[in-house]
């Protein structure tokens, strides 16, 4: 072999062990998946379901960082931070994207699921999926609905008719459709980020709120109000949110491995809400630190009749058919 061959022989191959080395130690894809509940949580586990599985199956390629508890981002900034490519993953609750799509606010409309099977029917229906697109234009994607359930009110004074609700203070979601929910039974609703409604309710700034047995539970809202009454008056689920840009930018046979581990987790989630509802709802009546007011169908209906208007005045904005889909799965 001449000198000349010699040389480019050697230069290949050490070209092709760079290239290797390079293959070998590339980068994984890291998938930050922020979230503002605790662990013990049917998102919180949701999002650890999740990690378990891609660690599982994408071991090196993928690699999932889950931060509970607000640590990364709250609810009020996450989705900002996702179009900046910040996080990739998030599950905010379906009260918060309201600055992104009018379609969404639908599920904050007071008594408009009978229940959480109704929620599923109409999630999983051609309106629910086509408002996981709802937001492609402005940069996200919904990837799918995971449920937390329906919520409770929760205050400092017992409430059994609209009438108790009067004059008093609620934490509410960044949502109007909920500001208006609370002004129709002349409470006063203030828009909070979930991480500051116990102190709120601690230092007595708030006379109440309304969440689900598990954020009720988990964020022991039940250790400082005194009375929860058992409403059912609607639901808190959330929307698996992604960057358009990240989703699209993954090889497809990532992107698909992933939204299947995804899928997995959010049917393991489901699971873990519908238990937690009970389970919860328990622990907090043993606890004895809260009385759990069940309402008679009366009271209830007292409920419906002063808080039932809200849809009117949000039917053009999310859109009667819509609305009609909704109560068509009841
Ligand atoms: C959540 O469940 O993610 C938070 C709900 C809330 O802000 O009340």
């Amino acid at each position: 072999m001449s000198r000349n061959k010699l040389v480019l022989a050697s230069l290949l191959i050490a070209v092709a062990f760079v290239a290797s080395a390079t293959i070998a130690t590339a980068a994984p894809i890291v998938i930050k998946f922020s979230h503002v509940v605790a662990e013990n949580t049917p998102k919180g586990q949701m999002a650890n379901k999740f990690k378990e599985l891609v660690d599982q199956r994408l071991g090196g390629k993928v690699v999932v960082e889950v931060f509970p508890n607000s640590q990364l981002f709250g609810d009020n900034k996450v989705l900002e931070a996702m179009i900046l490519g910040d996080v990739q993953l998030a599950a905010p609750s379906l009260s918060k994207f309201e600055k992104y799509t009018d379609s969404l606010q639908i599920f904050d409309l007071p008594f408009l699921f009978n229940d959480m099977a109704a929620v599923e029917k109409f999630q999983q229906g051609p309106v629910g999926q086509k408002m996981l697109m709802s937001m492609k234009k402005k940069g996200l994607i919904g990837l799918g609905y995971l449920h937390n359930g329906m919520k409770q009110l929760s205050a400092s004074d017992p409430l059994r008719v609209p009438a108790d609700a009067k004059g008093k203070k609620f934490r509410i979601m960044t949502s109007d459709v909920l500001e208006e929910q609370f002004k129709a039974v002349d409470a006063m609703p203030l828009k909070k980020p979930f991480s500051e409604v116990f102190t709120l309710l601690q230092t007595k700034a708030i006379d109440g709120q309304e969440n689900t047995w598990s954020n009720i539970y988990s964020k022991k809202f039940y250790e400082v109000q005194p009375y929860i009454t058992e409403s059912n008056h609607g639901v808190l689920d959330y929307l698996v949110i992604t960057s358009a840009e990240f989703w699209m930018g993954l090889p497809d046979d990532i992107r698909t491995e992933v939204k299947k581990a995804l899928d997995e987790a959010i049917a393991f989630g489901n699971d873990v809400s519908e238990k937690k509802a009970v389970v919860d709802k328990q622990k907090i009546i043993d606890s004895k630190r809260s009385e759990v007011i069940e309402l008679t169908p009366a009271e209830r209906q007292q409920w419906v009749e002063a808080m039932k208007p809200v849809w009117k005045k949000f039917e053009k904005k999310i859109g009667k058919e819509y609305i009609d889909a909704a109560v068509a799965s009841n």
